[in-house]
């Protein structure tokens, strides 16, 4: 497995690979790796011949009040993950490798960032969309690999290939959970004991969303009501948002049809979650 931190080796040898006829997979991530980042990672493995991993804490999608530098780092534990996992090459750039002296260039769109996430955390999806720009120039890939965890990225970075007419496909996993149903993230770590008994309570208040709808619910702030209902129920926990919106377009709907993705973001204590469900 190759360890780079330059961007012209890298794409270097992506090229090679591309020139030898093989099939390359990408997975961006911010590293502390979990079974969410692993399952992409195997998925990126069954369907290419060779797999890139980019592990990059990247400082443009955090706010001045956020966590980039308590957010978790451990190259050495990540390196052994992605080595079991076959992975053929990690991109670990420094901050400076990426964002040189006079840098300037963003990528940013209007409307899917404003809501859910981009709310309150106003340069995120900007910082997300430019540095997932650079990363499929310096790995020009075949496929991509995304979580639904984080569906608004998801549905953000679909839209930004097509609009951009990036020569990539972008490939949607499934969001991968604790057994007690929390939603796997690095985040998870910040969480105390009893912080993290609680954050069971994201997850429940969308299965409950999840059974009206199923029992034939179709008004969309009633579905929010039970989400909120149910998150209030919960002592230690603050609601950020509770949407439901269209998936294509993440703007609000009021009758659930078509691609509907129910979105909440909930502080435990100071650590801020996030979850959804995806119906389709
Ligand atoms: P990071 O939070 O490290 O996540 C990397 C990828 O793993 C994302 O596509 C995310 O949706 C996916 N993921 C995280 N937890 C998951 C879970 N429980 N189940 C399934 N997939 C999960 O998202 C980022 O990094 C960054 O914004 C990045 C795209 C790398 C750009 O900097």
């Amino acid at each position: 497995m190759i360890i780079s931190g330059s961007i012209k080796d890298t794409r270097a040898q992506v090229k090679e690979w591309k020139k030898q006829g093989l099939t390359v997979g990408l997975v961006p991530t911010m590293g502390y790796l979990h079974e969410g980042h692993k399952s992409l990672i195997e998925r990126a493995r069954k369907e290419n011949d060779r797999v890139c991993v980019s592990i990059f804490v990247n400082p443009m999608q955090f706010g001045p009040n956020e966590d980039l530098d308590s957010y978790p780092r451990d190259l050495e534990r990540d390196s052994k993950i992605c080595e079991d996992a076959g992975v053929d090459l990690i991109f670990h750039p420094e901050v400076s490798e990426m964002y040189g002296p006079n840098f300037c260039g963003f990528v940013d769109m209007h409307t899917l960032p404003e809501k859910l996430c981009g709310a309150s955390r106003p340069v995120h999806f900007r910082g997300v969309q430019t540095v997932v720009s650079k990363l499929f120039h310096i790995m020009p890939a075949d496929r991509a690999y995304f979580g639904q965890k984080d569906a608004q990225q998801l549905a953000i970075i679909r839209r930004m290939v097509i609009d951009l007419d990036f020569d990539i496909e972008i490939i949607g996993c499934p969001i991968i959970r604790e057994d007690d149903g929390l939603a796997k993230s690095s985040r998870n770590t910040y969480l105390s004991s009893d912080e993290r008994a609680q954050a069971v309570i994201l997850n429940e208040s969308l299965e409950e969303a999840m059974k009206a709808i199923e029992a034939g619910e179709k008004d969309a702030d009633k579905v929010k009501q039970i989400i909120t209902d149910k998150l209030n129920t919960c002592p230690l926990a603050k609601i950020d948002y509770v949407e439901v919106v269209s998936f294509d377009t993440i703007q609000p709907i009021e009758k659930i049809e078509g691609a509907v993705l129910i979105a909440i973001a909930v502080y435990i204590g100071t650590t801020r979650l996030i979850d959804n469900r995806i119906i389709m």
